[in-house]
């Protein structure tokens, strides 16, 4: 069952500011969105900072790959001005500057954990172990990695983790039964009413990523979706679920 907010900003704001950064974060609020979903990546010096890409190149300038970096580095780097130059200079930020700021102000936080590849063990264990110092019922984990989730769950089973699919695979009850996770989070394009009435009915949340047209919305609401997280964060407010 799902008792989180069911609208969330995707990697902060959406398309509004750039992805994975305070600036992000701040404008979120501003638009009155108290949950938000946000990437969270174990770097080889096991610090942790909000990143979606392994490499350098789109978000931020340069080649090679981001955990060879030390979060002090790329505190220096410029990770906003790909989206546009207003950005240029906002750095990227460490997860515990985030997190305090999502608790200031009353932010729910779903981190995708995020691991480099090799990396999926000890970034699960070191994220499950950050987000278990915060107050319970602020934070809802999730992962693509089985791996990653897995050794979340060792470190800090009290901090929920929901597994994120692309598409829903045919073992995905006794994937979700073996990670002890509480919801499947589902790329909205690839699902289907049937599955989506198993799921429920199995007693998980479900979610779906990234939906950005009111319409496709409604859709997934109808077909008994628990939530979302949208880029469109100006066209879908974090009511939507509340008014439709
Ligand atoms: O958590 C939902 C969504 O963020 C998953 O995809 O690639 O945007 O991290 P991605
Ligand atoms: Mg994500």
């Amino acid at each position: 069952m799902w008792t989180y907010p069911r609208v969330l900003a995707h990697r902060g704001a959406g398309k509004l500011a750039p992805e994975n950064t305070m600036v992000a974060m701040r404008c979120a609020l501003s638009h009155g969105f108290h949950a938000v979903e946000f990437d969270v990546m174990a770097l080889k010096s096991g610090e942790l900072v909000l990143m979606h890409d392994a490499e350098l190149g789109r978000t931020i300038a340069g080649e090679g790959l981001v955990i060879d970096l030390s979060a002090s580095e790329l505190a220096q780097m410029d990770a906003g001005s790909w989206l546009a130059p207003q950005f240029a200079g906002e750095p990227v930020p460490g997860f515990a500057e985030v997190a305090q700021f999502c608790l200031a102000h009353d932010i729910w936080m779903n981190v995708e954990i995020k691991p480099a590849p090799g990396m999926e063990h000890e970034t699960g264990r070191l994220v499950a172990a950050a987000c278990a110092q915060l107050p319970i019922g602020r934070v809802l984990l999730s992962s693509f990695s089985f791996t990653a989730l897995a050794a979340a769950h060792i470190v800090a089973p009290e901090v929920p983790r929901g597994l994120l699919v692309e598409r829903v695979p045919p073992d995905w009850q006794l994937q979700l039964h073996k990670l002890h996770a509480c919801a499947l989070h589902v790329g909205a394009a690839f699902l289907d009413a049937s599955t989506a009435d198993a799921v429920r009915q199995a007693g998980y949340g479900l979610f779906c990523y990234t939906v950005n047209d009111p319409a496709e919305a409604k859709r997934l609401l109808n077909m008994g979706v628990d939530a979302f997280c949208t880029d469109s964060i100006d066209v879908i407010n974090a009511e939507f679920c509340d008014i439709n």
